[in-house]
């Protein structure tokens, strides 16, 4: 059923979003949002969409987006450039919202880094934030989610790795009550961004991530592999990692697996 924008905006308590545009089709939301004419623009500002006709993942992958199967959806931001190092926070704080809020349907999931919620090791939710440099000391960030709600089926490609809501908990999900929830979550924990307070973003992750102290394999930007132990997530949202060699690395982007072949030592 399409998402009823009047009753999300009934319901949203929290001042910090000052306006939710809806859209029945779009080709991505954050491209919409990165695309927005500056005088446009307000924090908080969120663009969802029923369905997005090219929705992007990380990685230059399609990010699959029926329609109003799933939440898609797009919150604009513009903090401080001074912070800009610790930008990547919002992608794990757009993560610990999605996962709160369906942690009150009793789902219990895992934050993989830096941008996934997964279910019994397949997706449930992606984050994808994207930078637009802009003069001056604000900067716009978009952060953008894609939460899988009810589909009933994924298409082969990716079957076998994906999951929604609706197929873990057997009946169909309210997405007005969750996109207030993910709202409200997330506007909690903006407030803890801009007032510095990272740790605390920082150390929630940790608790929620599955692959700490776990051996894992990082495919790196640079195309290298390395093999290594997830040791802790930086003040700036980088995954620190404490390499077969012994030396820490940390990692700003990449690809993480689970090294099964140490799991078998
Ligand atoms: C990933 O896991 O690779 C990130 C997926 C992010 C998907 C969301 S859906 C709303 C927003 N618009 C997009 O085009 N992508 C993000």
């Amino acid at each position: 059923m399409k998402l009823d924008i009047k009753v999300v905006q009934d319901n949203m308590k929290n001042k910090f979003i000052p306006e939710i545009k809806y859209f029945d089709s779009v080709t991505s939301t954050n491209e919409l949002a990165l695309k927005m004419e500056d005088n446009l623009v307000k924090e908080g500002l969120v663009i969802v969409a029923g369905e997005q006709t090219k929705g992007r993942g990380r990685l230059q992958r399609n990010w699959h987006s029926p329609k109003n199967e799933g939440l898609w959806m797009s919150i604009i931001l513009l903090p401080e450039q001074k912070n800009k190092d610790k930008y990547a926070l919002l992608t794990l704080i757009g993560a610990l919202s999605v996962q709160k809020a369906i942690k009150d349907l009793d789902i219990n999931s895992t934050l993989k880094w830096p941008n996934d919620i997964l279910y019994e090791n397949k997706k449930l939710c992606g984050v994808l934030s994207q930078f637009k440099s802009v003069g001056g000391s604000i900067g716009r960030v978009v952060v953008g989610i894609g939460l899988n709600v009810n589909q009933d089926k994924f298409n082969d490609e990716i079957k076998d790795s994906s999951i929604s809501l609706k197929m873990i908990k057997n009946e169909k999900i309210n997405k007005e009550k969750l996109l207030v929830k993910i709202l409200d979550n997330f506007s909690n924990y903006y407030n803890m961004f801009k007032n510095e307070k990272f740790n605390i973003i920082t150390e929630r992750w940790k608790k929620e991530m599955g692959m700490l102290h776990q051996n894992i394999i990082v495919n790196s930007l640079d195309k290298e592999k390395y093999k290594g132990k997830v040791i802790d997530i930086t003040e700036n949202g980088e995954l620190k990692v404490q390499l077969d060699s012994g030396e820490n690395k940390t990692f700003i982007a990449g690809d993480v697996s689970i090294d099964k072949n140490s799991l078998k030592l």
